[in-house]
């Protein structure tokens, strides 16, 4: 058997978060995210066995098409998270409402937003998808935990992660001052520590957009891209690389590791203003990470920490990633 290379010794996730002081009922939250994460890696290494990858036949709030996974994997969520006396409410991609679980006391001070399954699109082609998370305190007084409660939380963001199921399936966590990374054992189902101050580097030369919408770009993005584009024979004076993984999980995991910047943009077409991603649990979890980790997040030219959504699902324009990229784009604006 392997020995386990670890930096900071055999850490768990639950020895990183007691080391983080943090409260019982946010570590609570944590272990389990991650343990729904460790079942959710199991089914979807067995999915292809039994057709799990395939479409559901039904069409999720987004107006899009859920595949069977993208349920299971909301399931597993919903059952892990109900039985949390601290969880007052639960927002998850999948369903249009907010969930209210059973168990949640009127003074349950948290919220979750998760996109159980990101990415999903990638199913089929066994490429890479993810989990996302999002932890918001209620703020006081308590009221009835509802929507206009839920986007008043917006501001107390208090811990982010995701879950990167590829070869190796990798918890990505912060709790606003660093960023830690875990591997899953399978053997044990624990998360084990790989790093623990993750940074993005401040510099790069990839970038991550989908250009089959090139011609929707509005002029500050096209610009960027095109300088981009221009490489060492343009104003950037060295050459970029493009990716684009489908799963927004795992363009941003490449952020961590090479920099770079993500970017769904608005668009300049019917329905396209907004972009695509949804701000409570895919665009906000993930700025709260990368600006944790010394990058930038960005709505249009503005914060997108700053941003206020209106509604549980509402969609936001998204840029994040190396601190230089992110401030190229926006002095495009
Ligand atoms: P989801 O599968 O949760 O609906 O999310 C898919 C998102 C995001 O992960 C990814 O960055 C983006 O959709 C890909 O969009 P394109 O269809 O434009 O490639
Ligand atoms: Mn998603
Ligand atoms: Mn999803």
């Amino acid at each position: 058997m392997l020995e386990r290379v670890q930096d900071a010794g055999d850490m768990t996730l639950g020895d990183w978060l007691d080391g983080q002081g943090t409260s019982p009922a946010l570590a609570g939250i944590l272990h389990h995210f991650a343990d729904a994460a460790d079942e959710i890696a199991a089914r979807l290494r067995h999915a292809h066995l039994h057709g799990e990858q395939q479409a559901a036949g039904q069409i999720n709030v987004q107006g899009e098409e859920q595949k069977q996974l993208d349920i299971i994997a909301h399931d597993i969520a919903v059952e892990h998270f109900s039985t949390l006396p601290q969880v007052a409410a639960l927002v998850s991609e999948e369903v249009p409402d907010l969930i209210v679980p059973e168990r949640a006391g009127p003074a349950a001070p948290f919220i979750l937003c998760f996109d159980p399954l990101d990415g999903s699109s990638n199913l089929e082609v066994n490429g890479a998808v993810g989990s996302i998370l999002s932890v918001l305190e209620r703020p006081l007084p308590y009221g009835a935990c509802d929507e206009a409660e839920v986007l008043a939380s917006v501001p107390n963001q208090r811990a982010a992660a995701y879950v990167l199921y590829g070869p190796a399936t990798l918890m990505v966590l912060t709790l606003g001052e660093t960023v830690a990374s875990f591997s899953l054992d399978e053997a044990t189902g624990t998360f084990h520590l790989v790093e623990s101050d993750l940074s993005i580097p401040e510099t790069a030369n990839e970038f991550s957009i989908n250009m089959a919408h090139q011609r929707f770009f509005t002029a500050p993005v096209a610009a960027y891209v095109e300088e981009c584009l221009a490489g060492e024979t343009g104003p950037r004076g060295k050459p970029f690389n493009m990716r684009w993984a489908a799963a927004m999980v795992a363009d941003v995991h490449r952020l961590f590791v090479r920099g770079g910047i993500f970017i769904y943009p608005a668009l300049d077409k019917p329905g396209g203003a907004k972009g695509k991603l949804r701000f409570l649990y895919e665009a906000h979890p993930m700025a709260m990470l990368v600006e944790a980790a010394g990058g930038r997040a960005i709505s249009g030219n503005k914060p997108l920490r700053d941003h206020r959504p209106e509604g549980l699902h509402a969609r936001v324009p998204v840029a994040l990633g190396s601190r230089e990229e992110v401030e190229r784009l926006a002095g495009h604006y």
